[in-house]
């Protein structure tokens, strides 16, 4: 068998603007039948950090997360990670682009009657032949990959229980192992607490956390808790009514951003 070789972002890279910052977003607009969503949308999020997209429901975090990873086209603007120049990516390269990205949804999006660790293989597909995935016979290595990043959640114990079987909380860290085991640069988790309890929560927020201070993956995260955003994320982007209100340090969030971000638009 032909043994495919990692894939890194710099792999599908066909532009080259090396810069310290991760994500650059210029200018990036979207409407929706005449409606502005995203107004101009400027902001870079910092390699290796976890940074929180915040901002009330319905204020563009996650059409600013499908337009990142073209799941829809942005109107206009330009899209750069790692130097990668998103907007004018080929199909091939915006597929070995997004293979390298590990999403976390709400709804976990996990395979309800496999168990975890198949759940967690299912991040391995793209890297092996149909004749695998259709026996769910995957190599040994990946089956270790899989452990490895279930034991990282803390979910080693739970690898062959069905998903259906496992909290919301455990859901949600199988979808982070199956994230991690993307063994890509970046995780995108589009409101991944929403339907989750309050410990819970707070454990899902740790592990993004850790996973940029540990493994230096780069985490945005969207939530619409302020109070958390600060207490874990390294850095804020804030969106109302579809501009940037804030971008910097959590530290730098201010009580009066946190009131206007909240207050009621004048439009
Ligand atoms: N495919 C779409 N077609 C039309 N309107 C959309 C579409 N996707 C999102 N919207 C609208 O864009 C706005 C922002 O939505 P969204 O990005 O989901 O916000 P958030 O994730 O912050 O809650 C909402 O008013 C929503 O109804
Ligand atoms: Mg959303």
């Amino acid at each position: 068998m032909k043994a495919v070789a990692p894939v890194t972002l710099a792999d599908c890279r066909e532009v080259d603007t090396k810069g310290s910052e991760f994500i650059i977003l210029k200018d990036l607009c979207k409407s929706f039948n005449g409606r502005t969503v995203l107004d101009n949308i400027r902001c870079s999020i910092p390699k290796g950090q976890f940074v929180v997209l915040l901002g009330p429901s319905g204020g563009g975090k996650s059409t600013l997360f499908r337009c990142l990873t073209r799941l829809i086209e942005p109107d206009s603007g330009s899209i750069t990670v790692d130097g990668t120049d998103v907007t004018s990516l080929s199909p091939r390269n915006l597929n070995l682009f997004r293979r390298k990205i590990g999403f976390v949804f709400q709804q976990f999006n996990l395979v309800k009657r496999f168990n975890a660790i198949d759940n967690v293989l299912a991040a391995r597909l793209s890297y092996n032949s149909l004749a695998r995935v259709i026996l769910r016979c995957f190599k040994q290595k990946d089956r270790q990959l899989a452990l490895a990043c279930l034991d990282s959640v803390g979910l080693l114990e739970q690898a062959y229980q069905r998903a259906e079987e496992l909290s919301g909380g455990q859901q949600q860290r199988v979808a982070i192992a199956r994230a991690f085991a993307q063994q890509g640069d970046l995780i995108l988790a589009d409101e991944p607490i929403s339907s989750l309890d309050p410990q819970s929560s707070e454990n899902v927020l740790q592990i993004l956390q850790r996973a940029a201070r540990d493994r230096g993956l780069s985490v945005l995260c969207s939530l619409h808790q302020v109070d958390l955003a600060v207490r874990y994320a390294d850095s804020i982007v804030a969106l109302k009514d579809g501009r940037v209100l804030f971008n910097g340090r959590s530290q730098d969030f201010t009580l009066e951003i946190r009131e206007e971000l909240y207050r009621a638009s004048q439009a």
